[in-house]
């Protein structure tokens, strides 16, 4: 017989099921992820904390079936009892509303964790080819969702978007339309299909919103792609590569760009493109951001490869006061 354990979802969703022995490898630990997840509902049902640190986490052995099964009794017990006495009433204030950035950044790790089951793979791609992998970190994409102003009026767009991580924090955090990400390598776009189901599955299970958004697999150097990119709000992209001519032309119509790469080689990067644009002085910043008034760079002393310290990013907004 299978034998298995399930979390009932605070907002009525399927709940999650865990299959017996819990899984402790590769990143994962099964055990310490059912503790901290009916922590955070905790966070949602301050009425449930004390019930649930006193009785439900109180004893249990990770390692016994019978303690762990107990155990999402007494919590699917507990929440389904406050569910109850909200039946027939508008369903509670934290429900069906964007998650905090803490419960974001909680479930974007899951999502992340479930999906991509062999992080080094990711990695497989030749050095300088268009397809080297790193990712923007969590913090980083929070602080550029705070410090340029987003309209609920746009699209955001993430060239070359990896697994998705950035698309999906984009559509659960940031003050868009909608957000669109575009993958032509085979192993982040095959990942990030499994990204979009774990994202859509635990925010449902939490009762949290997010904007429409789509990963898809493609190449953005298409013509398909020129209109989509022109009708775009912000655009992020990660690598110099990508800088073609053409691309940046396209970017003119964009509201805000977003490089993430060393401020220096995207000044040389421009500088090469437009030759009036002169390297090496900080007036070069100046002559850029005529080019592009909208235009921002978030600094990155080399590519983040996963589960690697974060702490070296900054972000540099170029533009700001000078063309206010
Ligand atoms: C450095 S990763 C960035 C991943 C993600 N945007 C992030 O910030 O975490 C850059 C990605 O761009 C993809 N890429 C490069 N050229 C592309 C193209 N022409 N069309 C679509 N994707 C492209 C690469 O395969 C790679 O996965």
């Amino acid at each position: 017989m299978v034998l298995e354990l399930r979390l009932h979802s605070p907002a009525g969703a399927e709940p999650l099921i865990y299959s017996w022995p819990l899984l402790k490898s590769d990143g994962r630990d099964e055990a310490a992820e059912i503790v901290e997840t009916i922590r955070w509902v905790c966070a949602d049902f301050p009425e449930l904390k004390l019930a649930v640190e006193n009785y439900v986490l109180r004893e249990f052995d990770q390692s016994s079936f019978d303690s762990m099964s107990k155990l999402c009794e007494r919590y699917n017990r507990a929440i389904d009892g406050i569910l109850q006495l909200w039946k027939g009433c508008a369903p509670p204030a934290c429900i069906n509303v964007p998650p905090s950035q803490e419960l974001l950044r909680y479930i974007i790790q899951q999502v992340y964790s479930h999906s991509v089951k062999d992080p080094d793979k990711l990695n497989d791609y030749e050095p300088f080819s268009p397809e080297v992998y790193g990712e923007t970190s969590f913090e980083l994409i929070a602080q550029m969702i705070k410090e340029v102003p987003m309209s609920p009026n746009d699209l955001f767009i993430d060239l070359g978007s990896g697994v998705g991580q950035v698309v999906l924090q984009v559509a659960a955090s940031g003050n868009v339309k909608e957000c669109y990400g575009i993958e032509k390598a085979e192993i982040p776009a095959k990942y990030a299909e499994d990204m979009d189901r774990e994202f859509r599955k635990w925010m449902r299970w939490f009762g949290k919103t997010h904007k429409p958004y789509k990963l898809e697999k493609g190449d953005f150097l298409t013509n398909k792609m020129r209109e989509k990119i022109q009708s775009a709000g912000y655009v992020i992209i990660q690598s110099l590569q990508h800088l073609k001519p053409i691309l940046v032309q396209l970017f003119c119509s964009v509201g805000w760009v977003c490089f993430i790469c060393p401020k220096h080689n995207l000044v040389c990067a421009l500088g090469d493109i437009y030759p009036t644009v002169r390297m090496g002085s900080s007036n070069t910043l100046f002559r850029v951001l005529r080019f592009f008034p909208r235009l921002f760079a978030l600094d990155i002393r080399f590519f983040a490869r996963p589960n690697k310290d974060l702490s070296h990013l900054s972000l540099h907004r170029l533009g700001g006061s000078c063309l206010d």
